[in-house]
């Protein structure tokens, strides 16, 4: 095999001869000269066929847009006047000797050359192969990389292991519906995909991990939205031994370096994070997330901004109380004896904190209930009675009583951290295989049917309204 030379190396290469793979992006005919843009991960580069070499020649003349070719060819400067300044490669441009088609491709169904927003997206998401070759896709993919890789490092270098949490799993109250997975060993009963590794990491600091994080796959069988996804991914963390003030500072730090390192061009608005209380970012913002950059126009400006003392419970729309954001989460210490008398309940505050980045609510966390007798009465003011609580969460209070450490953590939405970082109006943006609105992948056309053998194999019958 011949060395094959990155396009984005040409630079290093003037006056040789180069082999180069890739997709033609596009091709122009010109008289007798006949111009390829030839594209590969790292960039693309105009080549040109000359008649005089008359195979290679022949063989450009029957390229077609997103055709998979290898190119031998001379790395020539530009004349002068045909430099183009805003392209890489804009100084040079190959010379093919010789072109053979590796695969061919059929006429794409979607237009590659502009950045795709104008383009329907549902036809982008049934293609999104081809989509996805798209520079701004590639370079959101990358950028989704590098920020992760960057988080993996420096979560590492704290002293936090990775670790993986099951998928097949039991429901946990996120506030979302879960979706189910039927249990083929044991008709009737079904496991729940994870809205959140939420107990598991809990469940990691009575273990003794200490520091544990993950970037974490979570389903939750809600509407789509811009920022939402059924499936997404959360940089999710717990820690022992913690207070709130420790779980923000090592986020905080996180989130500075984050983006100094890897994205340099931003500015972000005011060091440290400015905290608003839950009231105070009401009256000021009516937003529980506000957008606070003083600079809206600006697409480099980030503005984060943490909110605190939330309201434990709110009422019910059955009547009644449930949790604002996290059942598992502490109150503030100093409410905690109204917690465990269960009274003035409506004016317990949680120790959780939300972080938002530009209007967008990109994380939240808590300290947690680390004793058994503090996390029933949570179950107990939502009106759960001891046996339901028992059933639901006695694993977890089981475990609260073996020696549960004080612990808390923090989830981001990686996602949407990665859509405002990449100036995108919306998640999709930045996940290779997204779902469209109404929680379909038209891609691969799911959800589908599937065959009576499977249904009848897990005692299912569907009822079709
Ligand atoms: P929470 O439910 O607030 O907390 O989720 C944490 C963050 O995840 C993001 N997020 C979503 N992103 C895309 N699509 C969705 N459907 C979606 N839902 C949530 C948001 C949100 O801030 N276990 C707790 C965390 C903890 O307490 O440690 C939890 O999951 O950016």
């Amino acid at each position: 095999m011949t060395e094959r030379t990155p396009i984005a190396n040409l630079k290093e290469k003037l006056g040789q001869e180069v082999t180069l793979k890739g997709w033609v992006d596009i091709r122009r005919d010109h008289g007798k000269l006949i111009f390829i843009d030839l594209r590969d991960r790292s960039g693309k580069v105009q080549m040109v066929a000359l008649p005089n070499h008359k195979e290679a020649h022949e063989a450009a003349n029957m390229l077609r847009p997103e055709w998979v070719i290898e190119v031998t060819g001379k790395v020539n400067p530009r004349p002068e006047k045909m430099v183009n300044k805003d392209e890489a490669n804009g100084m040079l441009e190959i010379e093919v000797l010789s072109v053979a088609v590796l695969n061919e491709a059929e006429t794409p169904p979607i237009d590659l050359r502009g950045d795709g927003r104008e383009i329907g997206e549902e036809v982008r998401l049934k293609y999104r192969y081809i989509d996805l070759r798209r520079p701004r896709l590639q370079k959101n993919m990358r950028a989704r990389h590098e920020v992760a890789l960057f988080i993996r490092n420096f979560l590492a270098k704290e002293g936090f292991l990775e670790i993986e949490t099951p998928l097949l799993s039991k429901s946990t109250p996120e506030g979302a519906r879960d979706f189910l997975v039927p249990s083929r060993l044991e008709k009737g009963k079904f496991y729940a995909l994870p809205q959140s590794p939420q107990q598991y990491k809990q469940l990691l600091m009575v273990s003794g991990f200490e520091k544990y994080f993950q970037l974490a796959r979570c389903m939750r069988d809600e509407d789509t939205r811009g920022d939402r996804q059924p499936e997404f991914t959360q940089l999710d963390m717990e820690m022992s031994f913690v207070e709130r003030e420790d779980v923000m500072a090592l986020n905080e730090l996180l989130l500075i370096e984050l983006v100094q390192t890897t994205m340099p061009e931003k500015k972000i608005q005011e060091m440290p994070f400015p905290r608003f209380s839950y009231k105070e970012a009401m009256e000021k913002y009516g937003s529980d997330k506000p957008d606070i950059r003083n600079d809206k126009n600006d697409p480099n400006l980030l503005a984060f901004c943490w909110v605190i003392d939330f309201p434990f419970f709110e009422k019910a729309d059955k009547g009644g109380w449930t949790f604002t954001h996290n059942p598992f989460s502490a109150p503030k210490p100093e409410h905690m004896e109204w917690l465990m008398n269960k009274e003035n309940v409506g004016e317990i505050l949680t120790t959780q904190y939300d972080i938002a980045l530009n209007g967008f609510e990109i994380g939240g966390g808590s300290i947690r209930n680390h004793k058994p007798e503090a996390l029933k009465r949570v179950f107990e003011i939502m009106g759960h009675d001891p046996k339901d609580i028992e059933a639901k969460f006695g694993h977890m209070l089981e475990a609260l009583a073996s020696g549960a450490p004080p612990h808390g953590g923090i989830a981001w939405g990686l996602d949407r951290v990665m859509a405002i970082l990449q100036n995108e109006p919306n998640i999709r943006e930045v996940i290779a295989f997204a779902k469209d609105g109404t929680g379909k992948d038209l891609m691969m056309s799911a959800p589908s049917d599937v065959s009576p053998e499977q249904l009848a194999e897990l005692g299912i019958r569907v009822v079709k309204e």
